[in-house]
């Protein structure tokens, strides 16, 4: 089977360089020239596990291609759409600008039958407008549309690609269907179940389950603020309910406000379906707020934990990327966070081991760390906003002595109290009792 993914990004990339890996002839393509001339001297735009080995592989044994042209569309049994669709500048809903342009591309290329995916998040009703659009475009083209949203997470796409829990394909033509269903044979030998559906069901699946778990970081990030203020301890709370297995120990921890370029995109498209159809989804809306809310106040948290006043203070960052395993800065906290930081008057040296070169065009003004005991030198405060492993494993006492005062506002819970206590910081953590040296 030869395929098309149109947008070589986290999603197009690793949806083709996992296809290419199953065998098929994958060929990427993108209207971003620099992308792909990149890829096509084998260097990988984006940070993710394990992908740049994958694209290596494949595309020596030559199934993996990168293009900008639509060429390859004509020849192609299976052309997926994972092209961005970002909030629309202004309001709630999904710009669909990339997804109509990448339809009417593919409209004029194609030439056989052809099955038109969608594996970007598309609201609604999208699968039929794309159909509407290729056959205005072209009257003659021969294919049928499905809907194929993508599950994966960043940081670990390439694991959830070919391990997920479950594929979804939205397809009306029994056709369709079975090219899918073999395209995902591989997966299928190994017992992922396919959820077969229509193609609205399929669109909506994906932002229902996204705004799902929307709610749960909404709702176990107001308990640990609960937690803190009538002194239980959030984690031994998150394992009590957990275990429950109505409700699972999964995506349960609480954090500085989810962000990345997905969750909060999604729940605002979703909440402009609901508001459009006039079926208000009153609590993905208060989670929205919730998590709005948390994000702009996590600058008065730094602040009251030196003392009221950022004026003058040295506050090292520690992880710039929305979440450990990625250099995608798309919606960080950070992004919030350190431009109050330094309104407020305090200086800012940050440190992230994958993330700084994207990170940089976001910030004026502050300290960039090669590592964590550099950013935190001279310090008032290390906030720690990503929970990324080098900051885990680092050696507390030597931390201490390099800061100004030993002083650590944990947005991750990656630290132990117990152990925050003997090397003698003063130690703020989400929902658990903070640790203060007598
Ligand atoms: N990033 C994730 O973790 C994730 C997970 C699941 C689903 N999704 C969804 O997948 C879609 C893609 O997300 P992403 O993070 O990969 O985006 P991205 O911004 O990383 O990549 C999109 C790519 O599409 C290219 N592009 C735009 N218009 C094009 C066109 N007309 N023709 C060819 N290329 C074009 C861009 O140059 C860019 O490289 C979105 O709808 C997103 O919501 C993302």
């Amino acid at each position: 089977m030869r395929l098309v993914i149109v947008g070589a990004g986290y999603v197009g990339l690793v949806t083709g360089a996992c296809l290419s890996d199953f065998g098929f002839d994958t060929v990427c393509v993108d209207s971003d020239p620099e992308r792909i001339a990149m890829l096509q001297e084998g260097r990988v735009p984006i940070h993710e596990p394990g992908l740049e080995q994958l694209i290596a592989n494949n595309q020596v044994a030559g199934r993996l291609t990168f293009s900008t042209t639509y060429e390859g569309v004509s020849e192609a049994e299976v052309v997926f759409i994972a092209v961005g669709t970002p909030s629309r500048r202004g309001d709630d809903e999904a710009d669909m600008a990339f997804v109509h342009q990448a339809a009417r591309d593919i409209a004029r290329a194609l030439t056989d039958y052809t099955v038109v995916v969608t594996k970007s998040t598309v609201p609604v009703g999208t699968a039929r407008q794309i159909e509407a659009i290729i056959k205005a475009e072209n009257p003659k083209a021969d294919f049928d549309m499905a809907a194929n949203p993508e599950f994966l997470r960043e940081g670990s796409a390439v694991a959830d690609f070919i391990t997920p829990d479950r594929i979804v394909i939205g397809a009306e033509a029994e056709r369709a269907r079975e090219r899918l269903r073999a395209l995902y044979l591989p997966l299928v030998m190994r017992r992922v179940p396919i959820v077969f559906t229509g193609l609205e069901s399929a669109e909506l699946i994906k932002y229902a389950a996204n705004a799902y778990l929307a709610i749960r970081i909404a709702f176990v990030n107001e308990l640990a603020d609960l937690c803190g203020g009538v002194g239980a301890d959030i984690q031994a709370v998150i394992r009590g309910v957990g275990l429950d297995e109505r409700i699972g120990l999964n995506y349960l921890q609480p954090g500085p406000g989810f962000g990345g370029s997905c969750l909060p995109k999604d729940i605002r498209a979703l909440i402009a379906t609901g508001r459009a159809a006039a079926h208000r989804l009153t609590v993905v809306e208060a989670a929205k707020s919730s998590n709005d809310r948390r994000v702009e106040g996590l600058a008065h948290r730094v602040a009251d934990a030196v003392g009221g006043d950022l004026k003058g203070k040295r506050i090292a960052v520690f992880g710039l990327a929305f979440k450990a395993d990625t250099d995608d800065m798309r919606r960080a906290a950070s992004l919030t966070l350190v431009p109050a930081l330094t309104e407020a008057g305090a200086s800012v040296a940050a440190c992230d081991p994958v993330a700084m070169q994207a990170a940089r065009r976001h910030f004026c003004g502050i300290d960039w760390a090669e590592e964590p005991y550099e950013a935190a030198t001279g310090a008032d405060a290390v906030v720690v906003m990503t929970e990324w492993n080098l900051f885990r494993g680092l050696d507390l006492e030597r931390l201490a002595q390099v800061m100004k005062q030993p002083l650590v506002i944990d947005f991750r819970n990656i630290y132990l109290t117990g152990e925050m206590e003997r090397a003698g910081f003063t130690y703020i953590s989400l929902g658990r009792p903070p640790v203060m040296p007598d």
